[in-house]
């Protein structure tokens, strides 16, 4: 892998939607198909990196070379994630974790009353896996995602400053979610800087280019 762009590094990744039981057959989820983070972790490793991906459920297999890790639930994805963490040296936090759970979660099937009744869902907030993992001592370089339906530049920025991280990717969600394209924009310390339509893979290529610029020393490698 020498004089490959990340050559030697090691990236963490999380990738696809988080699901969140309502009982055992039922659960609140999202649009994420999760080819973003699939190709975000492709292009880490073709760019020379050791590329872990910690995955919620999508029908996507792990790409070549990546070691890929299973989760369900946003909290089981912020146990892994917190545990591999101090190790690496780049975090790119692609997955759309659910806000929230499910508090009143049921042990067995919720059986309907026939009359009309509704149900109620009680729902907590989910742990924030990105912020924490920016606020580590000595964590990771971290990358974060925002797909937003409106006001993109106003709240991706806005995100960016809340957790603390030197890189957001923004997009439109109806232009991503569920699509094989995506058009980004990235936010930075010099502001925003918009990005084609591109194929997701070659945003991805494009992607861990411009993050190998800004985190790797020239001639390090
Ligand atoms: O504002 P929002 O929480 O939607 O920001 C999205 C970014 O934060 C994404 O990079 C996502 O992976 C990350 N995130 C997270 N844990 C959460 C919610 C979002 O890591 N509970």
């Amino acid at each position: 892998f020498q004089g490959k762009a990340l050559a030697g590094k090691n990236i963490l990744v999380t990738a696809g939607p988080t699901q969140e039981d309502i009982d055992p057959v039922r659960f609140i989820s999202n649009r994420s198909s999760g080819k973003m983070g699939y190709a975000i972790a492709r292009a880490a490793w073709e760019a020379g990196a050791r590329v872990t991906l910690v995955s919620g459920p999508t029908a996507l297999d792990a790409p070549y070379g990546v070691e890929r890790i299973n989760v369900k639930t946003a909290r089981q994805m912020h146990a892994h994630v917190m545990q591999l963490a101090p190790e690496q040296d780049i975090f790119i936090s692609v997955a759309a974790v659910a806000d929230w759970r499910v508090s009143n979660t049921q042990t067995q099937k919720v059986k309907k009353t026939g009359t009309q009744g509704g149900l109620d869902l009680a729902l907590t907030e989910n742990p924030d896996i990105l912020a924490e993992v920016a606020a580590l001592a000595n964590g990771p370089w971290c990358v974060g995602f925002a797909a937003e339906t409106e006001n993109l530049h106003e709240y991706a920025e806005a995100k960016r400053q809340r957790k603390k991280i030197p890189l957001l990717v923004g997009n439109l969600a109806q232009e991503t979610m569920e699509s094989d394209q995506s058009r980004m924009v990235l936010f930075d310390d010099q502001g925003s800087h918009p990005l084609p339509v591109l194929d997701k893979l070659d945003a991805a290529r494009r992607l861990v280019a411009e993050i190998a610029n800004r985190t790797v020393r020239p001639g390090a490698s």
